[in-house]
């Protein structure tokens, strides 16, 4: 089966008889070949790398050079999954010229479409972004990027008036070109009223089980990342456990002496042993 399309992705509403959307994130080449072995729809290459790779506490420490060098990575995997690489934090707030720029490096990088976060005040760059011909995926809800306008990582649309400015959102973020969007920590009854209200697919994390697809992060979903373990978070793995383990096993090995083995370990042969005036042993 070929790469899901942006077109073929902004078919797929659930309420037409749709199959959920799966996107999971990843920033190398090892992570986007788990991903397409799994079988994920939609490879994220999301600014999360700032806290789950490279060890920050927001997302606001990486560039659109940063970004575009895991996109990179993740393109060099040549997953079956759609890619779409996240427009870090400032990436897309200066001017449109900048903005469409860093949309197209990410596409050159290997994209095939680029996300960004934020309601109304975004319209103007998607437009300009789709009129570049860059599909655009919108983020609403929780935005990591704006951690200290929110005050914290909280919880979005839990009042009435808050729902309703989010429903908003979701239809101009659709009607400006999106051709999807990220729902992220929403009240599962908001998620369901915005879901209702676009013709455009949502993809939750935090947000319940009522949007056209899910993602999480990597790093949360294989127990890589454990310092912080979200309330929405499915551990499907433990790999934090089972990669200290096994590297404990390895040092182990090492210092007894039983690693390198005679097998994991390269030989003369026996007429250059000779020319050596080294014995067989
Ligand atoms: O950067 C990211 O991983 C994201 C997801 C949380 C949707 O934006």
């Amino acid at each position: 089966m070929g790469k899901l399309t942006a077109p073929a992705i902004r078919a797929r509403k659930v309420r037409d008889g749709a199959d959920p959307l799966v996107m999971v994130t990843a920033y190398d080449a090892p992570g986007a070949r788990v991903a397409s072995q799994a079988g994920a729809d939609l490879i994220l290459v999301g600014d999360s790398v700032a806290m789950v790779v490279l060890g920050y506490d927001d997302t606001l420490q990486v560039t659109v050079g940063d970004m575009a060098h895991h996109t990179a990575a993740v393109a060099r995997a040549r997953p079956a999954a759609h890619i779409v690489a996240d427009l870090p934090w400032m990436s897309y707030h200066v001017s449109a010229e900048e903005t469409v720029q860093n949309a197209a490096m990410l596409v050159r990088a290997g994209a095939q479409s680029v996300k960004l976060e934020g309601g109304r005040k975004r319209l103007p760059m998607i437009e300009r972004i789709c009129d570049a011909e860059i599909p655009v995926m919108g983020h609403i809800g929780l935005t990591p990027q704006s951690v200290h306008a929110m005050g914290g990582f909280k919880v979005q649309g839990r009042q009435a008036e808050a729902a309703r400015r989010l429903v908003q959102a979701a239809k101009s973020l659709a009607h400006a070109g999106c051709y999807s969007l990220v729902l992220e920590g929403v009240p599962v009854q908001v998620a369901e009223m915005v879901t209702d209200a676009v013709d455009i697919p949502t993809i939750g994390i935090g947000a319940g089980p009522h949007c056209d697809g899910q993602v999480l992060v990597f790093h949360d979903l294989l127990g890589l990342e454990t310092r912080l373990v979200p309330k929405f978070v499915r551990r499907y793995a433990d790999l934090d456990t089972l990669a200290t383990d096994a590297l404990r096993r390895f040092a182990s090995d090492v210092r007894s002496g039983a690693f390198p083995s005679s097998q994991e370990s390269y030989h003369l042969s026996e007429a250059e042993l000779a020319a050596l005036g080294i014995p067989e042993f």
